[in-house]
């Protein structure tokens, strides 16, 4: 099968516009019929082309002239009516079967709640139209449905008023003040539960602000209702950004492919990013609803009233709404703790997918599925473009470009182009090069050398950066790199910097702008030799090759005076390690710990005046997707055995503090959720996981203990991933307590699945089977295929294992899921990202698999592109 390719460079601007369009929705339980009543103008001579798939045409009409089948085409993908007149009323009736939909693009059906997902091309299996962002039209809506069974009627924009038709039936008007594509519009119809309160914006304009959710779970809705609260307020002090309509909705829906949708005035949310409770959720479910109800009502400045100018601007919005939702929850929490936690996600899934056969620029040049760019590169990365212009032009000169892009872009549908002449111009800054970030793919590497003359006192520092090759990317241009430096003296102050090709930008922070492939830079008047602390909060997204002496790196890791840098140095020297004990294991030599690394732990571990929260991240060790980026080859036992016995040498010292540490903060303000308390559960839960490592039954008693005794869900939920990841007499009895307590609740649900799929025991493979045939599974729910499938797939220990078959078993799920849901298979397919990795036993037995997947004619193309690049 053929499949067709769609390039940036073919962009045309649209020949027509559309001044507004009325949507008759008719909802009935075995079918829906639409009616899409368009104005049009003609803006040049053209035929008119609609998209449309899997619709059921019933009529169209010109002018109220009905056409007849002479007058148009019909293929699977367009609807073409080659003569149209130069101003035109279209009226087009469809029939949908959303009862039928199990691809949850479109209108489909979740719990007996009709909803619609359009972002990126759904609308186009609701009506024919133009469904591109670049088409923006003013939008009233209706919608009729059985007054019982669909009490709730909801749109976009202003309710307008609702009708009882008498017959049990009744119907609502809607109209969105707003013009907006396509892919923005939804629709809600249902029998929901829901919590109101408003919020007055700084200009006094008061906003209804309502939550949805199933009947019941309600009363879970008011930490996201909090959030959008605080979203809201920070929008206004920081962008000075305001909300622009009377009512902002959510609702939860159980059945969602991504995490949310910003649909303008209607947010619809899967709803384990909606309900929270203490019982329920977790501190990381807590912080991720902040900060996805944040990110979504960003999304109303940045992505709604300015908008896409086509599919490959994607990270215009993304990049730009990921980078604002990370500085709200920097606000919000602990800003250092916040760094860490970003650039971890960035390291674990955005590096590997630069680094693998998927890999593509932030403004990606063409593709096969639209669908395939909502990638870690475009939400990530993304972000990281737009935090280093900020670096580089410092917060009052961001914050002046963005003021200049609203001025010039609202109610626009504009490219990242037209984004970075915002920023750069009214700061005086040429980002002609910058701009590389855009269209370059893969990570640059940047090394890092060093020399230090007495006699000169000078102290000099070089610099050259390359990018490896990436798919269609041979060679790269050097990239332009905000650096931000400091030199450190021995007791650890901030020297002077007397060398005049560092920045300081206007936030006063010391910057080299590195341009050119190789740089050197020589610095001034300095008695004794400094200690180098570069790429400080991560300014650049970049593999930085430093080969430190050991005494710089403990040095920094003890004194930096940039939180995120004491934290990358452990990281580093802990990977170290880590590497020296996997070529032990690999060669079957003893592993031999590093003293002065276990010397270095300890001594955090026993730091009584380190942040709680920091001193968590502190003790992290490497996890086993940076050992994979790492290590040239993928021999995931050997990481296991690696990081375990490291760990249980670092328990087996501390036993003492570990267990004191766990002691002082467990059952403290056990229902609080701000950031310190946060912070003590996180440090006193990663105690626990280190003593766990030692498999002593003492232990496992105060595992057992807290998994019983637990007043929120994140000790009940650590107790139980540890549990879960034993042979402790205690697993299966907190297992199945856990399931008779949940069984009911679908989002909970997907904890215990998780829990088991991801454990390092032998057998992981065989539960996870076992597990999707149990009536707790659902298959066609995403949160299901995520939370076991998904996750078993990122377990690299066990789904590499060469003694088992789950490659094949995993192919097969994705063949299943693919047939009804080609967008949830399409996440799956990451799992084998990794094959240029593998072993060659392995490789061929995983490339078998892939050759197998893509040899399926129906495979859906979202599939197809991500597995086929695997074998090129
Ligand atoms: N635009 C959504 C977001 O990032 C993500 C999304 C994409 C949701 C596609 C649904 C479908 O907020
Ligand atoms: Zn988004």
């Amino acid at each position: 099968m053929k499949q067709e390719k769609i390039y940036l460079r073919d962009y045309k601007a649209p020949s027509f516009s559309v001044e507004s369009i009325n949507l008759d929705f008719n909802l009935n339980e075995d079918f829906c019929r639409v009616i899409a009543k368009s104005n049009i103008t003609k803006k040049e001579a053209a035929e008119l082309r609609l998209n449309g798939e899997e619709l059921k045409l019933v009529s169209i009409k010109i002018n109220d002239k009905v056409l007849t089948s002479q007058d148009y085409q019909i293929t699977g993908e367009e609807l073409i009516i080659p003569q149209v007149p130069e101003k035109f009323i279209l009226e087009i009736e469809t029939e949908l079967e959303p009862q039928k939909n199990t691809s949850l693009e479109g209108l489909y059906k979740s719990n007996g709640i009709f909803c619609t997902q359009c972002e990126a091309q759904g609308f186009r299996k609701i009506t024919y139209f133009f469904d591109r962002p670049d088409i923006m039209t003013s939008y009233s809506v209706t919608i009729e449905a059985d007054k019982k069974k669909y009490p709730v009627l909801l749109s976009n924009g202003d309710r307008v008023r609702i009708d009882d038709l008498g017959n049990g039936r009744h119907k609502a008007f809607w109209s969105d003040p707003h013009k907006k594509p396509c892919y923005l519009f939804a629709l809600v119809a249902g029998d929901l539960g829901v919590i109101r309160d408003n919020f007055v914006t700084k200009s006094g304009r008061k906003v209804n602000l309502e939550v949805y959710a199933a009947h019941g779970k309600q009363e879970r809705c008011w930490h996201a209702m909090d959030s959008l609260k605080k979203s809201m307020k920070w929008d206004e002090d920081t962008f000075n950004l305001e909300y622009d309509l009377n009512d902002y909705m959510i609702v939860a829906i159980d059945d969602f492919n991504a995490g949310a949708m910003e649909n303008k005035g209607l947010n619809v949310f899967n709803s384990r990013l909606v309900l929270a409770d203490s019982n329920s959720a977790t501190d990381v479910d807590f912080h991720a609803i902040e900060s996805v109800v944040a990110h979504e009502y960003f999304h109303n400045w940045t992505g709604n009233r300015v908008t896409l100018r086509d599919w490959f601007q994607l990270s215009l919005k993304e990049g730009l709404t990921v980078f604002r939702d990370q500085e709200f929850s920097a606000d919000m929490t602990d800003r250092g703790v916040q760094r860490i936690e970003d650039v971890d996600a960035l390291r674990v899934g955005q590096f590997a997918e630069d680094a693998g056969p998927n890999a593509h620029p932030v403004r990606p040049e063409s593709c096969m599925a639209v669908d395939n760019f909502f990638t870690m590169t475009i939400y990530e990365k993304g972000s990281e473009v737009i935090r280093m212009m900020q670096t580089i032009v410092g917060r009052k000169g961001f914050r002046k470009g963005m003021d200049e892009y609203f001025k010039r872009h609202d109610g626009q549908a504009v490219t990242t182009d037209d984004f970075a002449a915002a920023i750069s111009e009214p700061n005086g800054k040429d980002f002609t090069q910058f701009k590389r970030w855009y269209h370059q793919s893969g990570t640059p590497v940047v090394n890092v050398n060093e020399s230090y003359d007495s006699s000169k006192s000078e102290y000099t520092l070089t610099l050259e950066q390359h990018c490896p090759p990436t798919p269609n990317q041979p060679t790269k241009e050097p990239f332009h790199l905000p650096l931000m430096m400091e030199l450190l003296s021995k007791n650890g102050q901030e020297l002077k910097l007397e060398c005049d090709k560092i920045e300081t930008n206007s936030d006063g922070k010391h910057l080299i702008e590195l341009k050119e492939a190789k740089e050197t830079y020589v610095f001034k008047n300095l008695n004794e030799r400094p200690v180098l602390s570069i790429l400080r909060q991560f300014s650049a997204p970049v593999n930085l090759k430093w080969q430190a002496s050991q005494d710089d790196l403990y040095f920094l890791m003890e004194k930096d005076t940039d939180s995120f840098n004491r934290r990358e140095m452990a990281q580093k020297i802990g990977l170290g390690v880590l590497r020296q004990l996997i070529d032990q294991a690999r060669n079957k030599k003893d592993l031999v710990i590093d003293q002065r690394y276990l010397a270095a732990m300890s001594a955090i571990i026993r730091d009584e005046k380190m942040d709680h929260g920091f001193k968590a991240k502190m003790l992290q060790l490497p996890s086993h997707s940076v050992l994979a980026q790492e290590e040239a080859v993928l021999d995931t036992e050997s990481f296991h055995t690696a990081r375990t016995t490291l760990k249980k040498a670092i328990a087996k010292e501390n036993r003492q503090q570990l267990l004191e540490i766990y002691q002082k903060f467990h059952g403290v303000e056990p229902k609080s959720r701000d950031t310190k308390a946060f912070g003590h559960r996180s440090l006193k839960n990663s105690a626990l996981s280190y003593l766990a490592e030692l498999h002593d039954p003492e232990v496992l008693e105060v595992v057992n203990k807290q998994y019983w005794g637990a007043q929120n869900m994140t000790d009940r939920m650590t107790a139980m991933m540890i549990l879960a990841d034993s042979e402790s007499v205690h697993r299966d009895k907190a297992l199945h307590n856990f399931y008779e307590e949940w069984k009911n609740d679908a989002v909970v649900m997907n904890k215990w699945f998780t829990a088991q799929a991801t454990t390092s025991r032998k057998q992981t493979l065989e539960d996870v089977k076992t597990l999707t045939k149990h009536p707790a599974f659902n298959i066609t729910n995403p949160n299901n295929v995520y939370s076991l499938l998904r996750a078993f797939g990122a377990n690299l220990v066990r789904f590499h294992d060469p003694k088992t078959d789950a490659y094949e078993f995993y192919a097969d799920k994705i063949i299943e899921v693919d047939a009804k849901n080609p967008q949830v298979a399409a996440r799956l397919c990451s799992a084998f990202n990794f094959v240029q990795k593998l072993e060659p036993a392995m490789k061929e037995k995983a490339l078998k698999q892939i050759r197998r997947m893509v040899g399926i004619e129906a495979l859906s193309k979202n599939s197809r592109e991500l597995l086929q690049s695997a074998l090129a």
